[in-house]
């Protein structure tokens, strides 16, 4: 089968890993960069000594139980629950071709993280879309979202915060959801990705709500997207053992490299998650001015979590030449295409640790230029 474009990652590695790159990324959704050294200089003395004498074979299929451990004490749950994956990507492939049978759907979010709708149809699943208006601020409503679901379906997903929204689902909300799913049977998912990140009141993982699986990784919190690691938390056995099977044929197991970095990361949590949200609330702080200033051209819903946001241009038209017109002076959004939304464009604020005021004051040149 062919895959279409994946023209996030296409306008993202066209300009990120350019050379030179793109002055001020405000188009990545992960968090503050940390380098090799800073992290093991988070680690004791022993942990670092122990890292040079790993031994680089497959680790585990279902991840070292060091990791598991770290991961499960994350989300307050049994270690025996977790599984490693190679990002949470590998999981939404995973439980995706799980849900494969003739005739079946799973319901998503619409506007989505692009790989999900696409997987799903990949593996010949119909995808079935609730709808996160920007008239309603991009409220997750479980009425909306069960009204998607039939007999049919196999899987339900909330991706919370949600890029590219930034929209956190109530948690009465979600709790109501996940026992109305759990009792029609349907596997139900949480994407928690930009876990713990939240603006308002802080929200426990959904992990431990019944009939629950959650989706989690090191690229968006935590900061470290190029360890590739992610998991899924399940506490069906019988599924687990199939997600376990499904990844040994997808890719085996995880470096064990990554998975000893993710532990030393893991135990650094708090300073890893301390970096992220004073750049994230100083950004967003910012952008909310922005915002405010330029409310005749552009439109938006500050997010309840996350690192990015999916303001709007106000007329209605097409992002792509503001983007590009951004591109050309040093400053990189996602436009909305991207994520089949047109007028909008994605901001990510979690990422940049210096110059995002500067970047907006371009962003408010080219708004100018283009007459906006
Ligand atoms: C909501 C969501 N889920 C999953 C992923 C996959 O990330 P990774 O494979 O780096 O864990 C992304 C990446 O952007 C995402 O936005």
């Amino acid at each position: 089968m062919q895959l279409p474009p994946f023209l996030l990652d296409q306008w993202l590695a066209a300009h990120e890993f350019a050379s030179p790159p793109v002055q001020f990324n405000l188009a990545s959704s992960t968090g503050p960069q940390w380098t090799l050294a800073e992290i093991l200089a988070l680690a004791p003395e022993s942990a670092r000594a122990q890292f040079e004498r790993l031994p680089i074979l497959y680790a585990p299929p279902a991840g070292t139980p060091e990791l598991r451990a770290r991961v499960a004490a994350f989300h307050d749950v049994d270690p025996d629950w977790v599984v490693v994956l190679t990002g949470a990507s590998e999981g939404i492939s995973a439980l995706f071709s799980l849900a494969a049978e003739p005739g079946a759907n799973l319901v998503l979010p619409f506007p989505v993280f692009p790989a999900m709708p696409v997987m799903a149809r990949a593996w010949g699943v119909e995808v079935r879309s609730y709808q996160l208006s920007k008239d309603e601020g991009f409220a997750h409503r479980a009425d909306s979202i069960l009204a998607a679901v039939d007999d049919r379906t196999r899987l339900v997903l909330v991706n919370t915060p949600h890029n590219p929204t930034g929209a956190v689902i109530e948690p009465a909300e979600l709790a109501r959801l996940a026992s109305a799913l759990a009792e029609r049977e349907i596997p139900f998912v949480v994407d928690e990705v930009y876990h713990p990140l939240y603006f308002r009141t802080p929200v426990p993982s959904a992990a431990r709500l019944p009939g629950t699986r959650v989706l989690g990784d090191m690229s968006k919190a935590l900061s470290l997207s190029g360890l590739r690691i992610g998991w899924l938390i399940e506490p069906d056995a019988r599924r687990r053992e199939q997600i376990v099977n499904a990844r040994s044929y997808f890719s085996i197991a995880s470096s064990p490299v990554s998975e000893a970095l993710a532990v030393m990361a893991l135990d650094a949590a708090p300073k890893i998650l301390a970096r992220l949200t004073s750049v994230a609330t100083a950004n967003l702080a910012l952008f909310e001015r922005f915002a405010q200033e330029h409310r005749h051209a552009i439109g938006w819903q500050k997010p309840g979590g996350g690192t990015v946001a999916f303001p709007w241009l106000v007329d209605g038209r097409d992002s792509r030449p503001f983007a590009i017109e951004l591109a050309k002076s040093g400053v990189l959004v996602a436009p909305g295409d991207c994520f089949d939304a047109p007028s909008h464009f994605r901001v990510g604020f979690g990422a940049a640790s210096s110059g995002f005021e500067t970047a907006l004051s371009r962003m408010s040149e080219v708004v100018r230029r283009l007459g906006l």
